[in-house]
């Protein structure tokens, strides 16, 4: 045989396959996603997330400090309120739990970078994602309640706010609120598409917020659609959203790139609840090898052109990361 080229011949040694790997990564693009509950001395195992934990506040700088020693950066906090109310009123209030958590946080696990996710469904009654007018969520009602929450969230020391609510214009609220208040130079990373997906069941389990009735195809994408999507980035980014967000990521890889492609910031996919949950429970049936199989799916979502990743492995992918097997 006379073949010129022999693509194997970059396969020959591990050497020369890290040497010429195409997708880079580092643990320095990892954020984790964290619950935190009210109650004492709580460290409760999600069932339809095993591996990953609510916490009350006394647990939470154990945990934290954990997530820093793995070497990841950055956590994204969640909070699961006792009381939930029309209007989501936890969500904003002074002495509510994820102010309460950004502050001890802040306090006592300094070197994170934290990450408030902006939403209303774990605080209302109705377990919408924004103030209802009969069935349907008022768009521009919520918009100043979002603005409240992502204040809430910078005064109590988060240092950069996530909207995943999907109202349209919540990015210029936020920015306006924050701006307002002095606090121009925290940015906002915008779940800009977010997706009306299945994969969030476990994390609906996980903080108590799946919606009372309905769904949220009203204000949540259509999977159909992956035009929409980067219309949706457009006008985030018009709004001033600093960091993008594609939400799910695996079975959004085409979106990924599309946005990846098309605009210059930097644009970060979450690895939700469905997708962990999914993974976690074909490899305790021994189906699928765990740590092979989380290594190829992290990289299969940077290799579509994420930069960041949030994911419930993000610890696991640093240890991976630091020994060279993937990255
Ligand atoms: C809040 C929010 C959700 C997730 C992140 N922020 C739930 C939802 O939209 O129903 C899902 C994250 C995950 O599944 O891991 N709106």
């Amino acid at each position: 045989m006379e073949l010129t080229n022999r693509p194997r011949r970059l396969r020959t040694s591990p050497v020369l396959r890290k040497m010429v790997r195409e997708t880079r990564m580092d643990k320095s693009s990892l954020i984790y996603p964290m619950f935190v509950r009210e109650g004492q001395n709580i460290k409760e195992e999600i069932p339809t997330m095993p591996g990953q934990y609510r916490y009350s506040l006394d647990r939470l700088p154990q945990a934290l400090a954990e997530v820093a020693d793995a070497g990841v950066p950055s956590v994204m906090l969640f909070g699961i309120p006792d009381h939930k109310d029309e209007c989501g009123t936890g969500a904003w209030s002074e002495d509510g739990i994820i102010q309460r958590a950004f502050r001890l946080a802040k306090r006592e696990v300094p070197d994170l970078y934290y990450i408030g996710d902006v939403c209303m469904c774990e605080y209302t009654s109705h377990g919408h994602c924004g103030i209802l007018d009969g069935e349907y969520v008022d768009n521009d009602k919520t918009l100043e309640y979002l603005a409240r929450i992502a204040l809430s969230q910078v005064q109590a020391g988060a240092d950069m706010v996530a909207p995943s609510d999907m109202m349209d214009g919540r990015v210029a609220a936020i920015r306006e609120k924050l701006d307002e208040n002095g606090y121009c130079t925290v940015p906002i990373m915008s779940y800009a598409a977010k997706y009306a997906s299945s994969f969030y069941g476990p994390f609906r389990d996980a903080a108590g917020s799946a919606p009372a009735f309905g769904d949220r195809k009203s204000y949540q994408m259509d999977y159909h659609n992956r035009k929409e999507a980067v219309k949706e980035v457009f006008s985030d980014l018009d709004e001033g959203a600093d960091i993008i967000m594609i939400k799910p990521a695996l079975s959004y890889l085409d979106v990924i790139r599309d946005a990846a492609e098309q605009i210059d910031v930097p644009v970060a996919a979450y690895s939700v609840s469905g997708e962990y949950a999914m993974v976690k429970a074909a490899a305790s049936l021994g189906y699928v090898d765990e740590e092979s199989i989380i290594c190829e799916t992290a990289t299969s979502i940077y290799r579509a052109g994420a930069g960041i990743l949030l994911t419930y492995f993000a610890k696991e992918l640093a240890k991976f990361m630091d020994q060279g097997r993937i990255g």
